[in-house]
């Protein structure tokens, strides 16, 4: 097959930046994507509430307008700190904002103001609970040795699952088999984003050779049996898995230094290269898996209709 059409996929997890920066890297998502999740995790100051998200939604429509796609479709989250009121949670879900997103503080990259521990903010999260705002997580426990920050980060979802039986949850750009496991066992409530690059990256690929900090991100890639559990999950065509890129582009000075900023720039070829591993492993109705992952479980798993246009991807 030369020439593929599927409905225009969705991004559950982005980081288009702001600025100058947005203007460059947005029209890689545009030219694929018919919504995308923007993530809140901007410097100096995150998207917080209402206000700020209102703006960055401005923000991205009038770049996204200005670059000939007027009908591309931002989808907001809130960054959740120790700060966030529940009724900030209720006005930001009135105002379109479907995910609040936790980081663990002091995890990846701008997280500094993130949030020190879940178990304080029962409050804010009956109220996502109660007016349906999804919970995006980045699964990392600060503070453990960094191969197994995503592992131990795993346990507090049986508190959270327990706790908010009806919140839906992300756990998002998930990299160990430990991971996959988990969210299969937990309810349907749980979901979780599985990115390209985690499809294709092995910790090898950063420094098993030369140091490659293009391919360092976080959750860092693990071992190749993490990656198989990836793959295996993508390819089941369980709802439970869909795809965010987790595309986190910093300027070549900030990869390519002593202290380098974790973040893999995949959305210009995140859809080829899924494309790719779709039809080299998922037998012949490989098109259907492709449509599955990226346009329609995640579509589903948030409320959304399917977006109404199409992809053509052409073989070249
Ligand atoms: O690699 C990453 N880059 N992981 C994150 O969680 C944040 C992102 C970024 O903003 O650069
Ligand atoms: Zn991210």
């Amino acid at each position: 097959m030369d020439k593929i059409t599927i409905s225009k996929p969705d991004d559950f997890h982005v980081h288009f930046r702001q600025g100058e920066l947005m203007k460059a890297v947005l029209p890689s998502t545009l030219k694929w994507f018919g919504r995308a999740l923007a993530m809140p995790n901007l410097r100096p100051k995150p998207v917080l509430d209402t206000r700020d998200a209102k703006r960055y939604r401005g923000e991205i429509t009038a770049a996204a307008k200005e670059a000939g796609h007027p009908d591309f479709e931002p989808l907001m989250a809130i960054q959740l700190t120790d700060k966030t009121k529940p009724r900030g949670i209720k006005h930001a879900q009135q105002a379109g904002v479907i995910a609040a997103k936790v980081y663990p503080i002091g995890v990846t990259t701008n997280s500094d103001n993130g949030v020190r521990s879940l178990k304080s903010c029962a409050l804010t999260l009956q109220a996502m609970q109660d007016c349906g705002m999804v919970l995006s997580l980045h699964g990392e426990k600060p503070g453990v040795f960094c191969l197994d920050r995503e592992r131990e980060f795993l346990g507090v979802l049986d508190w959270l699952v327990e706790s908010f039986p009806s919140l839906r949850i992300v756990l998002e750009h998930i990299t160990t088999f430990q991971a996959v496991a988990k969210v299969i066992n937990l309810p349907e409530t749980v979901a979780a984003t599985i990115t390209v690059h985690h499809l294709f990256l092995t910790l090898d690929d950063i420094i098993g050779g030369g140091l490659s900090p293009h391919n360092f991100c976080k959750p860092v890639a693990k071992r190749e049996s993490d990656r198989e559990a990836l793959r295996h999950a993508v390819l089941w065509g369980n709802p439970k898995f869909f795809l965010g890129t987790d595309s986190a582009p910093h300027p070549r000075d900030r990869k390519e230094c002593a202290s380098g900023c974790a973040g893999v720039f995949t959305a210009p070829v995140a859809m080829p290269l899924l494309a790719q591993f779709f039809e080299e492993h998922a037998g012949k109705n490989w098109r259907k898996g492709l449509e599955e992952f990226s346009s329609l479980h995640g579509a589903k798993f948030y409320g959304l209709p399917k977006n109404s246009g199409k992809l053509t991807l052409i073989r070249r």
